[in-house]
């Protein structure tokens, strides 16, 4: 019994890595998608705390993390708020906001394409780059090569999502079955291709003088709040790895 499970789910890694369609049977998603998910405490999440699109703005969570939100009639919307350190240089810690929504499709081969509608944006602030701070406009696109949805016995339903570069992204929880989304439509005005660009935004992601400190914090040590923004300290970032969406 468990060698024919196990002979099955060999199977299916094999047949979704070579792009053959996708199989919906109970090791790939014991629940569907639709919902509300975030990796880690789930201090970042969809939904209205987190953009303000009108405004361009971001409440920036206490914690670090993703998240992302599917509906029944195939519109996502995917929040995120993460810091990298420099391998060769750990003082430059980028930190990175991105808010996005759209449309997705689940394609055949058990991949899914997440469509955006072009009003999603993003901070970019990397503290030792020459343009040290952005907000941008972005109709960058996600894809996720494959996913599965488990169960664990004390988190609940579990849904992995691959990135673009096959590395994935930590699993993310289920919070609510029902998608906690903004409107699922074009919610302001962008020009793309005027690629509006605003250095040195209103907010301060990463500031100079406080990278020193946060170097020093211990891990685990209470978010400093920096500039409007809560950071969890040094340890953290070097666990979040490579900045990929
Ligand atoms: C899976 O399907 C998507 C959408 O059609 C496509 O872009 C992607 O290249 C396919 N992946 C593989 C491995 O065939
Ligand atoms: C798996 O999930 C997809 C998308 O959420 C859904 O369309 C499909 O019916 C599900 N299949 C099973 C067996 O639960
Ligand atoms: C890391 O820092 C070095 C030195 O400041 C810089 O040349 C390089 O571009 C940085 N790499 C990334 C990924 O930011
Ligand atoms: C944003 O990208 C999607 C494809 O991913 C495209 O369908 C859409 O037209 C783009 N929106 C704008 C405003 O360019």
């Amino acid at each position: 019994m468990l060698s024919v499970a196990l002979l099955s789910l060999a199977g299916l890694v094999a047949a979704q890595n070579t792009g053959d369609p996708i199989v919906y049977d109970t090791q790939h998603n014991v629940t569907s998608l639709y919902g509300t998910w975030a990796t880690g405490s789930g201090g970042v999440q969809t939904g209205s705390g987190f953009a303000n699109p009108s405004e361009m703005t971001f409440t920036y969570p206490k914690t670090t993390g993703w998240s992302v939100s599917f509906s029944s009639d195939y519109y996502f919307e995917w929040a995120q708020y993460t810091f990298v350190s420099n391998g060769s240089d750990p003082s430059c810690i980028t930190g990175y906001v991105f808010w996005t929504h759209g449309q997705f499709t689940e394609n055949e081969n058990g991949s899914l394409t997440m469509s955006p509608f072009g009003d999603g944006y993003q901070q970019v602030q990397d503290a030792c780059g020459a343009e040290s701070n952005v907000l941008e406009n972005t109709n960058q696109s996600i894809y996720v090569p494959w996913w599965n949805i488990a169960q664990d016995t004390t988190d609940g339903y579990l849904l992995k999502l691959q990135k673009y570069d096959q590395t994935y992204y930590p699993p993310f929880k289920q919070i609510s079955t029902t998608p906690n989304m903004l409107p699922t439509r074009q919610l302001r005005e962008v020009t793309l291709g005027s690629d509006v660009t605003v250095a040195q935004s209103k907010r301060d992601l990463v500031e100079e003088e406080t990278l020193e400190k946060r170097n020093a914090a211990p891990a685990g040590a209470a978010p400093a709040v920096v500039g409007g923004l809560a950071y969890a300290g040094a340890a953290a970032v070097a666990a979040l790895g490579m900045l990929t969406i």
